[in-house]
């Protein structure tokens, strides 16, 4: 992260575990949460990985993918937003967390990434998560990213 933000010179870099924030709720504009994940969305750049994984990696994986989101949530101002991001398509560590998180709070709202990403076709999740975006190497050319954009009310 000191690398990438050494260009610019202008960023504070703060290391910290993101279930015990180190700074101050409603502190940014912007927040990404990429979460720990099964990585299962890269199998295309790593194969063997379909042979390690077991259901119990995502499921262990759950609770702490929540409580980031919850960080980011908590850590973004009034009208900031929020990205949830996997390198995963398993509903467990995608739309199940955001959906979870959300349900449970009532400071904000899912915005639709398929629509803001609209250079990009086929990005929506099927009904009812249709605001989700979801990335597929056989579409898209990439990894199996899963993207959520939240906005803080
Ligand atoms: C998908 S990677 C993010 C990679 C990052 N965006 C980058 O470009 O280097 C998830 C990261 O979350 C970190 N992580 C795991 N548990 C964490 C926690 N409790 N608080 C903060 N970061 C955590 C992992 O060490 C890992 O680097």
């Amino acid at each position: 992260m000191r690398a990438a933000t050494a260009p610019g010179g202008a960023a504070a870099v703060v290391v910290a575990d993101g279930t015990r924030p180190a700074w101050r709720p409603a502190s940014f504009d912007r927040v990404i949460a990429d979460v720990p994940c099964s990585g299962l969305g890269a199998l295309r750049r790593r194969p063997d990985a379909r042979w390690r994984k077991t259901p119990a990696d995502v499921a262990a994986l759950g609770e702490l993918q929540r409580s980031l989101l919850r960080t980011a949530i908590n850590a973004a101002r009034p009208g900031g937003a929020i990205a949830y991001v996997t390198c995963s398509p398993h509903i467990a560590e995608t739309r199940a967390v955001v959906g979870q998180v959300t349900a449970a709070r009532d400071d904000v709202l899912v915005l639709d990434a398929p629509a803001l990403l609209s250079e990009v076709p086929d990005l929506a999740c099927p009904a009812p998560d249709g605001r989700y975006a979801q990335f597929w190497p056989h579409l898209h050319g990439t990894d199996a990213i899963f993207l959520a954009l939240l906005q803080k009310c």
